[in-house]
């Protein structure tokens, strides 16, 4: 690939909200009802059919989804929840909000998702689950961590923040895990401008979560409204997360144009690894499976950095010069002051997600990029590395 004259400037992430988005949110403008009501109800019903289980509740945001699912199994004080050093901050925040102890397992080098194995070394008569997060949109590796969790009874709890249209071997995550959690953060393949859910085949487990999204009251304010009564209880302490029905209406806008973003994003995916397989000496690629249907949120490479002059972050300053902006996900929790003193961590105990951490690179990837950008951000990719290379 040679290098191009002409400069593109490409952004990391950039959204376009549809028609579709606009329009339900007018309406519930002009309904004179703007928190949690019918919209939420309809937007969990369009979620629920998606990933092919009955219960969902819609939260304020993807971190609330994970405290509070991880908060409806009852009073964690004392117990250990095992997750990937490999994420957002939110994930590791989530389940200490909850009251758990955080454990982090190491990485698989390939597929940046926890290692089953390294999961099995830490369990302890303390643990009460594990949570693994579907990096980038990949699942994780469930067949190995469900039966993990079966053989210690352990719950999974998946954080699918990036994974809404992922599949394991034709299965949504909530099919496959006790629960799983969603983000509708603008840069996610479905945005209510901020936004979560918890989805799950247990009834009991969602209700809770919507008790515990709405302070613990026994009704929320719609449901009185629509009774014309206005007594509640409060059977449990609860948290302020409760989705509005504005949220919920630009979440069933967009969710019209899912299908159809979904394709385009695996088509853009599929030109990214077209273009970048000849460069397989520099970087690593996201690997694909027969059995996984990627959801494609981020599109991340490994640079191979025995082979580079220089480092990851001077790559990343190239492509900017360049017009492609690029990203990291992530740096490692260990690598997060806060975290690494409270929790006391040490790069060595995670030697693959350490390694990662200084190697991966997010190229772009959003529905308004076209087959021409792709090949612009892979020849500015191909020309640096070249130049680069020892
Ligand atoms: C892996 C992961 N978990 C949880 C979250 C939290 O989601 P939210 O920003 O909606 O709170 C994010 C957000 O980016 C995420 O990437």
């Amino acid at each position: 690939m040679s290098q191009r004259k002409t400069k593109k400037t490409i952004r990391l992430f950039d959204m376009k909200l549809s028609s579709a988005a606009k329009k339900e949110v007018n309406n519930v403008m002009a309904s004179g009802w703007l928190s949690t009501g019918s919209r939420v109800a309809a937007f969990e019903k369009e979620l629920s059919k998606l990933l092919n289980v009955p219960y969902v509740a819609a939260v304020s945001s993807g971190t609330a989804a994970l405290h509070l699912a991880l908060e409806a199994y009852g009073d964690l004080k004392n117990t250990e929840i095992i997750t990937t050093p490999f994420t957002f901050v939110a994930t590791v925040e989530a389940i200490i909000m909850a009251g758990a102890r955080v454990v982090l397992a190491d990485i698989n080098s390939d597929t940046l998702n926890i290692s089953a194995e390294a999961a099995a070394r830490k369990i302890r008569k303390k643990t009460k689950a594990i949570v693994p997060v579907d990096i980038a949109g990949l699942p994780a590796d469930y067949s190995a961590l469900k039966k993990l969790c079966k053989a210690h009874a352990l719950k999974l709890i998946s954080d699918s923040a990036h994974a809404l249209g992922s599949k394991y071997q034709s299965k949504t995550m909530p099919e496959l895990a006790d629960v799983s959690v969603y983000s509708f953060y603008p840069t996610k393949n479905v945005t209510t401008a901020e936004g979560g859910a918890v989805a799950s085949k247990n009834k009991k487990l969602i209700e809770k979560v919507r008790l515990l999204s709405r302070h613990g009251l026994s009704s929320n304010a719609f449901q009185r409204q629509k009774s014309g009564g206005w007594g509640y209880d409060v059977p449990a302490f609860g948290y302020k997360a409760n989705m509005s029905d504005i949220h919920a209406a630009l979440g069933i806008g967009e969710l019209k144009n899912f299908e159809k973003n979904q394709q385009k994003r695996a088509k853009l995916a599929g030109r990214y690894l077209q273009n970048l397989i000849q460069l397989s000496d520099f970087i690593k690629l996201p690997p694909a499976a027969a059995e996984i249907c990627h959801s494609w949120h981020l599109f991340i490479i490994q640079l191979n950095l025995k082979r580079l002059t220089i480092d990851r972050n001077k790559v990343i300053a190239e492509m900017t010069k360049l017009g492609v902006q690029c990203g990291v996900h992530y740096q490692p929790i260990f690598e997060l002051s806060y975290y690494r003193q409270a929790l006391n961590l040490k790069a060595r105990d995670f030697p693959n997600t350490a390694k990662a951490g200084k190697a991966v690179v997010s190229l772009p990837l959003h529905t308004l990029l076209t087959m021409s950008d792709i090949d612009y951000v892979c020849e500015c990719l191909s020309g640096i590395l070249g130049r680069n290379r020892c």
